[in-house]
């Protein structure tokens, strides 16, 4: 893979095919991103194989009971790839303040729930057990908060009646896949600017 335009790393902790979604598109000779690096919280995690396959370069960084040693090992790995954007794909870990502070704005997440509705780590199961009958996905800037960060672009998915959490989890990540990509590309193209919440994108 050339190494060419914004510098990305890529979070995971499991199965990655939010990755495989990012790294298929990287591999394009008109991408203006490169995965510069993927770094996981668990050695299993399928993402790091999917990321050995493309010659994209790994790193495990385990926590262990101290959140603040934990912090401050992965901006040490982080800042080892000199990144432009973090992508958090799939990554099921909360970022501590050493992270944030380093990539202010410059931390991508996505979730597969219609924030602010269902946050957290069960976003489609809370959603399926609520009733709803469209959900979706949404990518956002991180903040110190849990999925609170200014939203980028969302898109539903409708619930269908025979839905359990797998099935619409599955409909969610291809739309999710397409949606990661596309804000990424514009993100890596143009940047972004803040103002309290609302997010532009030039
Ligand atoms: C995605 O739905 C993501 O939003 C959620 O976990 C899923 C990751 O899927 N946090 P995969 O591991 O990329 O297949």
């Amino acid at each position: 893979m050339p190494l060419v335009g914004a510098r990305i790393v890529v979070l995971v902790s499991g199965t990655g095919t939010l990755l495989q979604a990012l790294i298929d598109a990287a591999a394009s000779p008109s991408a203006p991103f490169t995965i510069c690096g993927v770094i996981s919280d668990r050695a299993d995690a399928l993402g790091l194989a999917r990321a050995e396959s493309a010659g994209v370069p790994t790193r495990v960084v385990a926590t262990s009971g101290d959140r603040g040693a934990w912090d401050a090992n992965l901006a040490r790995e982080l800042a080892g790839f000199a990144p432009d954007w973090l992508v958090c794909a799939g990554f099921m870990r909360i970022l501590g303040p050493q992270v944030l502070a380093a990539y202010p704005h410059r931390i991508i997440n996505s979730h597969p729930a219609l924030l602010p509705s269902f946050p957290g780590a069960h976003g489609v199961r809370d959603a399926l057990a609520y009733g709803v009958r469209v959900s979706g996905c949404t990518i956002h800037l991180v903040d110190e908060g849990v999925d609170t960060g200014p939203i980028l672009a969302q898109q539903a998915v409708e619930v269908a009646p025979d839905d359990d959490v797998d099935s619409l989890h599955e409909r969610i990540k291809v739309v999710e896949r397409r949606l990661l990509v596309d804000i990424v590309s514009d993100l890596a193209r143009w940047g972004c600017t803040v103002t309290d919440r609302r997010v532009s994108i030039p």
